[in-house]
């Protein structure tokens, strides 16, 4: 699986942009699996599931959600009942509650299925937190990104359309993404960590070309 390209790493340090404008330029499909785990979210808080009861989810309950992923045009288009998902995924609702979801195994081992499918077909770059680890161990390149909690925060903020944050905003931001990688550090299965056989690529000082061209260098070594 020399065709498969992963990139993991904290919340902010702009996997997911880069992940799809290397896949655009390799040619290779993409996979966002962190819009998995959202999608999984954002049905389970539409349909009104208790967060009380989320530990117990088994596969059949997780299938009776409403969810359905379908690979389309060199990506997967995730929809929940009919709706396709876009925006939807990034609410602050459901960023605060995805690494909840994230943590229980069931949920992990659901995904895994899906994922692992998409990879079968070769040709993919996929980002996400434990790619490289868990989902991809074999892929022939794999990244993993890493910058300041501070420039994660502007960037973060950034795609928020807002230019200018004051003191306090950028520490609130940055209070959230640390909370989030916390959580998904510490937790049981499949905790975020670099694979043994990652490079390790710290981006605070690289502006998105720079980032691109890096990982497409690694993945064409
Ligand atoms: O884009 P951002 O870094 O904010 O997050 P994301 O990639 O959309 O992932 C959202 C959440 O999903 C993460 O905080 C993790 O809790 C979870 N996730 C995961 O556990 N494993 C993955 N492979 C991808 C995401």
């Amino acid at each position: 699986t020399r065709t498969v390209v992963t990139l993991d790493g904290p919340a902010g340090a702009g996997k997911s942009t880069t992940a799809r404008e290397v896949a655009r330029r390799l040619g290779y499909r993409y996979l966002d699996s962190g819009a998995l785990y959202r999608a999984l979210t954002f049905a389970l808080l539409e349909e009104g599931v208790d967060e009380a009861v989320w530990g117990d989810l088994d596969r059949e309950a997780l299938d009776a959600l409403g969810v359905t992923v379908a690979p389309v045009e060199g990506t997967l288009e995730l929809g929940h009942r009919g709706r396709v998902l876009g925006d939807e995924l990034r609410t602050p609702q459901v960023t605060a509650r995805v690494s909840a979801v994230a943590r229980l195994p069931a949920v992990r081992r659901w995904l895994l299925r899906h994922q692992q499918a998409l990879g079968r077909h070769g040709r993919l770059v996929t980002d996400g937190r434990d790619m490289g680890t868990v989902v991809f161990p074999e892929a022939g390149t794999k990244v993993f990104l890493q910058a300041d909690l501070d420039e994660r925060a502007r960037r973060r903020l950034l795609d928020q359309g807002v230019r200018a944050p004051g003191a306090r905003e950028r520490q609130q931001a940055a209070e959230k993404l640390a909370a989030r990688d916390h959580a998904d550090m510490s937790r049981e299965t499949s905790p975020l960590r670099p694979a043994d056989d990652a490079v390790v690529l710290d981006t605070t000082a690289l502006d998105f070309e720079e980032q691109v061209e890096a990982v497409v260098a690694l993945a064409r070594r």
